[in-house]
């Protein structure tokens, strides 16, 4: 991680609630929701730079990054799933993990690491459009980072889920 992010960052990677992140499972089986956490707030750190943004709004922006997805559980855990089948139609939709990790993430890294009301409000926001819409610049941010690193993250999951299944299709 370069310098200047590790010590944005302070003492989030290292905590071990943080590190627990790396036994979560996230986008594809080689992925975890640290890997995601850590490319997020690297991600979110560069448009942060290429802003100019002032050292505090960078600081908020990598502590937003780094705990957009602190929710703390295993969402393709079958403890989760069975979660979801207590309940049905829109019940269930409104807790699937889509929907409530955001303000999940952001009580939990309220809770752990005493984040600013704005820093939460950005992770608690940073689903939009499943969320509700983002209303700062760190926010955005995030936000944005987020969808960029993920979709990244899937794009690679899926081809090596289809080339897994043409090498056994003509095995
Ligand atoms: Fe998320
Ligand atoms: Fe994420």
């Amino acid at each position: 991680m370069d310098s200047e992010l590790q010590q944005l960052a302070g003492d989030i990677v290292s905590h071990p609630q943080f590190q627990q992140l790396r036994t979560l499972q996230h986008h594809g089986a080689g992925n975890t929701v640290y890997d995601h956490s850590v490319a997020v707030a690297r991600a979110a750190y560069a448009i942060a730079r290429r802003m100019r943004l002032s050292g505090d709004e960078t600081a908020s922006v990598v502590r937003a990054a780094l705990l957009h997805d602190f929710f703390g559980y295993d969402w393709h855990g079958e403890r989760f799933r069975r979660y979801l089948r207590r309940y049905s139609g829109v019940k269930r939709l409104m807790r699937m993990h889509a929907f409530v990790h955001g303000p999940l993430a952001a009580s939990r890294a309220k809770h752990t690491f005493g984040l600013s009301s704005r820093e939460c409000e950005a992770i608690a926001r940073h689903m939009f459009p499943l969320a509700a819409m983002p209303r700062t610049r760190i926010a955005w941010i995030v936000t944005l980072a987020d969808k960029a690193v993920a979709s990244k993250e899937m794009a690679a999951a899926l081809s090596g889920y289809v080339s897994l299944a043409c090498q056994r299709a003509v095995a």
